[in-house]
């Protein structure tokens, strides 16, 4: 009998990619992909434990999914990911019709873990993530033997993948549950994430983009030699098919000269750095332990628009930290006026438990003021990318087109001319009047408007005149 599963999926990248590798494994397993809760007979849950919010999404979910499990009590309910490495028995707890609960480091078990469940031995749950180098090695053999499941079919587009090289954190930053529900930072092996690039080629994906909470710390040590960023990079560039590189989220304090220099020969590599400041306060920055200062993070600025003057760099930012004032404020909105960041994720924060900052801080600016701050701190941003993405209008760029665009006419299938939507190297949204089959196509567009979010255009057509035909 083929069993039929349902996968929900929130939080960052590299739980879209464990999704995808979860689905990839079932399906080994006999399982087919359902589009609805209601369809399955098993509803996967991937969560997120980052802010408080998207963890209430997930049990206002648990606590619908009840009544279909109540009706058809068969139907077998898991709650995987980060909020089940860090709630573990909670779960159970809050929703006792929870069959399994399984962490970031025990996804490889889902299979067995639900036969088990079929087989009457009772609810299941797989949480170890010790930071202890035996509990490490049986993590990262658990990944060795699951990231090289793919499954294009789970991808938001099958021309683009996301590819894991670095497991785990180590920085500890106050306000952050990440080491506690992804366990300690590891580097993948260079030659599984070249082969698994390889396969990606071969599976028809042009572009990769590499996941790891600090990318740029990546590294691994064997036989007495490092394998670096750079060095990783120089080899997944010669690998035939991929055609653009990729990497997030980057550590401002490794953000090295080495590297900056690679992502200027390479040219697979896209000239795109995401590296969050977090804050602009020097005060803020070290309560939340991220280990520079203002002037380490300008220092850095400076060396890459030195090296890369035409790279987009965007940030992270948390508002209304503990004992954040409006001067400290004040410098945050200085930073993003400073360095004219591409974008920006503002996050206001939110008290995680388990982290040093819900144990040492005072979580003490009101939640009107971090809304206040959250706002304006975003005025800041959307003006300054309109300003920044205005210096394109009347350039080419060439966009990698993902599909039709979310404001795309869809009711005719058959529709000649609808929009469509890509991204250029430098991970700019560029939206444009065109047609289905150029998806998966690299084209290059004239930028005709702008606003603080996408680019504009047109694609350019052989200018039939000027080859002399
Ligand atoms: N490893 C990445 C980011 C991981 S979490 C890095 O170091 O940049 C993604 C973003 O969520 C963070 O950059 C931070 O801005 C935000 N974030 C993390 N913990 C948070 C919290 N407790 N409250 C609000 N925002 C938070
Ligand atoms: Fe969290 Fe800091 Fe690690 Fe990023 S670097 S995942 S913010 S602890
Ligand atoms: Fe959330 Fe875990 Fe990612 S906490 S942001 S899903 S690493």
């Amino acid at each position: 009998m083929t069993h039929r599963v349902y996968i929900h999926t929130v939080g960052c990248q590299m739980n879209v990619l464990d999704s995808e590798m979860v689905i990839a494994d079932l399906k080994r397993h006999g399982y087919t992909v359902v589009d609805t809760p209601q369809e399955a007979d098993c509803v996967l849950y991937n969560t997120c434990s980052v802010r408080e919010h998207a963890e209430e999404k997930i049990y206002s979910a648990l606590g619908k999914i009840r009544e279909s499990k109540k009706a058809n009590p068969d139907k077998l309910i898991g709650v995987m990911g980060c909020m089940a490495q860090k709630d573990q028995e909670i779960i159970f707890k809050r929703a006792p019709y929870v069959d399994m609960v399984v962490g970031p480091g025990q996804l490889h078990a889902i299979p067995e873990l639900l036969t088990k469940i079929r087989d009457g031995e009772g609810r299941q749950m797989a949480v170890s993530l010790g930071r202890k180098d035996d509990k490490q090695a049986v993590v990262a053999r658990s990944h060795e033997t699951f990231d090289p499941l793919r499954d294009p079919s789970m991808r938001p587009t099958p021309f683009q993948a996301y590819l894991r090289i670095q497991i785990g954190c180590d920085k500890f930053c106050t306000y952050c549950v990440v080491p506690n529900t992804r366990g300690p930072e590891q580097g993948r092996v260079p030659q599984q994430i070249v082969s698994e690039a390889r396969l990606l080629a071969e599976q028809g994906c042009r572009e990769i983009t590499l996941l790891g909470q600090t990318v740029n710390s990546y590294k691994y040590n064997a036989d007495g030699e490092t394998t670096d960023m750079t060095s990783l990079l120089e080899m997944l560039h010669e690998v035939d098919g991929i055609e653009r590189i990729k990497f997030v989220t980057n550590y401002p304090k490794d953000m090295t000269e080495r590297l900056l220099i690679a992502v200027r020969d390479l040219p697979k590599v896209s000239p795109y750095l995401h590296v969050p400041a977090q804050s602009g306060s020097d005060v803020v920055l070290k309560r939340m332990k991220r280990g520079y200062t203002i002037a380490e993070y300008m220092e850095m600025f400076e060396r890459i628009e030195h090296i890369l003057p035409d790279a987009a760099v965007s940030s992270d930012f948390i508002v209304g930290f503990c004992g954040e004032t409006e001067e400290d404020f004040q410098q945050s909105i200085d930073l993003i006026e400073r360095c004219r960041f591409k974008n920006s994720f503002i996050f206001q924060y939110s008290v995680r438990p388990g982290t040093k900052a819900s144990e040492r801080l005072q979580d003490d600016v009101p939640r009107e003021v971090k809304a206040d701050r959250n706002h304006r701190l975003l005025d800041v941003q959307n003006r300054i990318a309109k300003e920044e993405n205005a210096k394109l209008v009347g350039q080419d760029v060439q966009v990698l087109v993902e599909g039709p665009s979310k404001k795309a006419d869809q009711s005719d299938p058959d529709a000649m001319v609808l929009q469509m939507t890509g991204r250029t190297h430098c991970d700019r949204i560029v939206v444009f009047d065109g047609n289905r089959r150029q998806a998966g196509q690299m084209l290059d567009v004239h930028v005709d408007d702008v606003s603080s979010h996408t680019l504009i255009g047109r694609v350019k057509t052989v200018d039939v005149v000027s080859i002399g035909l």
